[in-house]
Order: C-alpha cells, then sequence, then structure tokens
C-alpha cells in the first residue's frame, strides 16, 4: 500500500512538473487596466517583454539639416511630392528613406545609373505613392496615430517589403458547391484559430459603404434575447478579426474590452476607441494608396489572388500594443507629417470623426440595424 501512495506521489509530482514545464518562466506580471475587479489587465512576461523592447529600437535619426536655401522642385526635375523641401532637407529624407527600406541595394533601388529623375523602377513610383500615405496617416489619422506618429520604418524596418502585409487569401480547394467560409484551417490570420481565415479583405479592405453592412455588432445587449438575430457565423467573423487585433498587438481582449460585455463602450477601455480609428485608417491606406499600385507591381509583389500586399494592424505594430512601443519618430521627420503635395484633409478621416462611437452611441445602433436587415434579405432568400 506504502508503495502504491508513493509511486502514485511520484507520478503526480512527474505529471505536473511536466505540465509545468509547458508553460513560460519566469511568473507573468500583470498591469491593471480597468477597474479592480473587472479583470482588464496586462499580462506580460519579463522575458518575452525582453525580446520585445529589443526588437523595436528605433534607429539613430539622421543629423538635422538646414530648412532654407532653394527648393528641391525648383533644383530637381521630376519632384513631384516633395518639392517645398530645401535640398538639404529633401536629400536627407533620402538617405533616411534609403536606410529605412533598401539598406542593403542603396539608392538604386528606386532610381537608375541614367538619372535620378527617371520614374523606370516601379519601386520608386512605389515609393511616391507610400510618402502620401504616411504623411496622410499623420496629418489626418491623429486620433490613431498621435503621439508617435509614423514614418517608412514603422513598417518597413529595413525590409523592402514590411515583415507583416496580406493578400485575399483564396482558401482551401474544395468540392464546387461546398461554402467552406474559410474555417477548419489554422490561419496565421486569425491567429491559428479556426476561425474564418480571412477576415482582412471584408474588413480592412472595402470602402466605407461596403463595410457598413458587414457584422461588427453582433453581441446581444440584454440577457434575454430581445430580438439580435446576428448568426453564429457572423459571429465568428469579427472574432477572427479580434484574434487578429490581439495576435498583432500582443495583447488579451482584456486590452480593449471588459468581456463581461464586448460590446459596450462605456465599459471598454480608450484602447478600443484608438482601435476604432485603427480600422479606418486601415481600410483608407489599403484602399486609396496600396490598391493604387497594383497596376505597377510585377507579379511576385501581389498575391494569389492578383491584388497588392497590403497593410494590417501587424504592419505597423509587429507585435508591440504601440509600434517601436511608442517611441516618437515623427519628431525627427517633421515633413513626413504634413502635406507637402497640395492636398486637403482625407473625407474618411473627417467622417470617421464625426461618427466616433464614444460621442455617437446611436452609431452602433445604426450598423446593428443594417446587419439585421441582412440577415432578414438572407433568410428570405434561402426559404
Ligand atoms: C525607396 C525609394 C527611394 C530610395 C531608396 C531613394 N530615393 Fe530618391 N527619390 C525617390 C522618390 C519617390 C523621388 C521623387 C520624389 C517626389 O516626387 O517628390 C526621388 C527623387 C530623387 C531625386 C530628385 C531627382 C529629380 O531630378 O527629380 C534625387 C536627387 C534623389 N531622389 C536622390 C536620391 C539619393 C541620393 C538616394 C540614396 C541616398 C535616393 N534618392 C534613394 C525614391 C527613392
Ligand atoms: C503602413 C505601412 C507602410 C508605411 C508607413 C510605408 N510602407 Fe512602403 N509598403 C507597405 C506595403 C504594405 C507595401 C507592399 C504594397 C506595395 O508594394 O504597394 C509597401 C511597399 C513599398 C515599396 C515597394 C518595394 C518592393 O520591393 O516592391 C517601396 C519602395 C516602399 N514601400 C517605400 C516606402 C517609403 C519610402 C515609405 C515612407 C515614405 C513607406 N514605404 C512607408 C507598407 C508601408
Ligand atoms: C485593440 C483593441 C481590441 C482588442 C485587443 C480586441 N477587440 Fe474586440 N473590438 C474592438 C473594436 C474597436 C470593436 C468594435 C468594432 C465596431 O463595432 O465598430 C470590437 C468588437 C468586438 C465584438 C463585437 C461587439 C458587439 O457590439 O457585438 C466582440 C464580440 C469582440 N470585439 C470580441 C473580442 C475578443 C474575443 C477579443 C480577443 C480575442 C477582442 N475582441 C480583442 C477592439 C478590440
Ligand atoms: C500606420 C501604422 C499603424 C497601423 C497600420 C495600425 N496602428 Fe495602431 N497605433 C499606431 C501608432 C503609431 C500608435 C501609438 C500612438 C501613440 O503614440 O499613442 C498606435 C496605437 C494603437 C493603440 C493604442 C494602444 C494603447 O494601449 O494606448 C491601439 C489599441 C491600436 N493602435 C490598435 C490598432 C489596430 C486594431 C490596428 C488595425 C486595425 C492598428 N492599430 C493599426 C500605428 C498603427
Amino acid at each position: 500500500m506504502k508503495t502504491h501512495h508513493f509511486l502514485r506521489a511520484t507520478v503526480a509530482v512527474l505529471a505536473s512538473t511536466l505540465l509545468l514545464t509547458g508553460c513560460e518562466k519566469p511568473p507573468p506580471e500583470t498591469v491593471q487596466l480597468g477597474y479592480r475587479g473587472v479583470g482588464q489587465e496586462l499580462v506580460a512576461n519579463p522575458k518575452i517583454l525582453a525580446a520585445t523592447v529589443a526588437a523595436n529600437q528605433v534607429p539613430t535619426p539622421q543629423p538635422p539639416v538646414s530648412s532654407d536655401g532653394p527648393r528641391a522642385g525648383d533644383v530637381y526635375e521630376n519632384v513631384q511630392v516633395l518639392g517645398d523641401l530645401s535640398v538639404g532637407e529633401f536629400s536627407r529624407l533620402m538617405v533616411a528613406m534609403t536606410e529605412w527600406v533598401s539598406p542593403e541595394e542603396g539608392c538604386n533601388y528606386c532610381h537608375v545609373d541614367e538619372g535620378f529623375q527617371y520614374d523606370t523602377k516601379y519601386t520608386k513610383r512605389v515609393a511616391r505613392v507610400m510618402t502620401v500615405m504616411t504623411q496622410n496617416a499623420n496629418v489626418a489619422w491623429g486620433d490613431h496615430v498621435g503621439g508617435a506618429g509614423v514614418t517608412c520604418y514603422t513598417c518597413h524596418r529595413g525590409l523592402n517589403i514590411p515583415a507583416n502585409v496580406w493578400a485575399t487569401d483564396p482558401g482551401q480547394p474544395h468540392a464546387p458547391g461546398v461554402m467552406t467560409a474559410g474555417q477548419n484551417i489554422a490561419s496565421v490570420t486569425a491567429a491559428y484559430s479556426s476561425l474564418p481565415n480571412d477576415p482582412l479583405t471584408p474588413y480592412l479592405e472595402g470602402d466605407e459603404e461596403e463595410a457598413k453592412d458587414l457584422p461588427w455588432r453582433v453581441a446581444g445587449r440584454t440577457a434575454l434575447p430581445t430580438g439580435n438575430r446576428s448568426s453564429v457565423k457572423q459571429t465568428e467573423w469579427i472574432y477572427s478579426l479580434m484574434m487578429h487585433f490581439s495576435d498583432s498587438l500582443g495583447v488579451n481582449c482584456t486590452h480593449c474590452h471588459n468581456t463581461r460585455a464586448f460590446y459596450d463602450w462605456e465599459q471598454s477601455s480608450p484602447a478600443r476607441v484608438k482601435a476604432w480609428y485603427g480600422i479606418r485608417m486601415v481600410r483608407e491606406m489599403n484602399n486609396k494608396y496600396v490598391n493604387d499600385t497594383a497596376d505597377w507591381l510585377p507579379d511576385h509583389r501581389k498575391g494569389p489572388m492578383g491584388d497588392p500586399l497590403k497593410v494590417n494592424c501587424a504592419t505597423c505594430h509587429q507585435g508591440a500594443y504601440k509600434p517601436l512601443l511608442g517611441a516618437n519618430m515623427i519628431q525627427d521627420y517633421p515633413n513626413l507629417a504634413r502635406y507637402t503635395l497640395a492636398a486637403k484633409t482625407e473625407p474618411a478621416a473627417e467622417e470617421a470623426m464625426e461618427t466616433a462611437p464614444m460621442d455617437d452611441p446611436e452609431a452602433g445602433d445604426a450598423m446593428q440595424e443594417a446587419v439585421e436587415e441582412i440577415i432578414e434579405e438572407e433568410m428570405t432568400t434561402s426559404e
């Protein structure tokens, strides 16, 4: 009997040691984000945190130069966006761009030997679009990027193509007539869950009008059913997007939500409002800028469906709750924080500011109604 007990105890100890070796060491630390007791906290493992800090170092800024002197637009032949910079500022930005996007290849990643003025390489034309996109993010989307701001480095980090980009996913092969809804494959985008594998195409690419009809608000607002007709399928789409959010920022759902009421803005953290603007900013980046480059891109820079590689939350965040852990890079590159091309505030940003979710609780209800209408339609057509 005694040996039995001993054996059993040994097995139990061994089993628990084995189980624990699967856990992250040292013990994680938590930071309280919401009221005590609501479980809104950030869980961080110091060891992983150290790796995140190491991976988010900002390069030393190029030495400052004078903004006086002749303008780049007057001196050079083919400057369409950065014309009002001084020649010194212009050259400094070219050096920085090279460091951020093509440190190995140098100036000739975008330029040709015949002269800097030629737009021979598609990369130069893409870089021009990217310049306007970056300026627009800093000027029009302060509600999201305000504070740290964005430079080419935020996304590129010394790579020609940022480490985290996406294209429309054709899904797995399936028999005709079978609706897979992109499920039952471990999708990277959905953080290896079995949720719909490409939530990005519907949620982060379409224009504002298209996005209005998507299932955004799916949770019931009352304990008992009172007319919420959102289906499990629809709910899975937003959950899939949420997995992408959490994974991209390296945070739990509780960074933004109080999980007792996912829908409730009043009980959510301010980060959720930031994310709300983020959705709209990313959609505009893809819709207005990245998709504009599609015509000149070589095939190897396109996804399997022929669309360009696009921006998602991970493109900037790369696993950090703020890109580069909130380091401010834009203060050293003020020319990327203003429109140098005659342009005005983007309408999408303006519209978003008018309908911010916290200011306008009705905005949610309007969307909910739209969702209900779609379900209603679906039900009648399938009958
Ligand atoms: C990532 C792409 C990229 C890299 C790398 C790059 N450039 Fe440029 N360069 C551009 C773009 C885009 C323009 C046009 C800017 C505009 O239209 O406002 C430009 C324009 C120029 C011009 C103006 C030419 C003219 O007459 O119109 C000069 C000069 C220049 N670059 C120099 C350099 C130098 C020197 C380097 C390397 C230190 C460099 N560039 C690296 C993208 C790049
Ligand atoms: C929000 C993220 C983001 C920012 C900021 C950004 N880029 Fe990009 N960049 C992308 C994505 C996504 C692609 C791939 C899509 C494409 O080629 O149009 C890309 C592609 C490029 C390419 C094409 C490279 C190749 O080999 O095909 C160049 C050049 C480039 N970016 C330059 C820049 C410059 C210069 C800046 C700053 C003025 C910048 N980017 C800022 C996301 C970004
Ligand atoms: C970075 C912030 C952020 C994180 C992290 C996040 N969410 Fe969300 N979530 C949002 C935003 C913003 C919306 C609202 C979208 C809208 O309605 O416009 C939302 C909406 C939702 C909704 C729909 C609410 C409704 O009204 O029906 C659910 C459910 C949800 N999230 C669940 C989750 C889950 C589960 C996780 C973790 C896997 C998570 N969220 C992580 C920001 C976040
Ligand atoms: C163009 C780059 C870029 C993209 C793309 C981007 N973000 Fe951000 N995000 C930022 C910057 C920069 C900040 C930090 C601003 C500051 O200094 O407070 C930030 C901050 C945030 C914060 C606030 C964090 C906190 O705790 O205060 C949340 C939440 C967030 N982003 C969510 C998202 C989500 C969700 C997406 C995708 C829909 C997204 N972001 C896409 C650049 C980006």
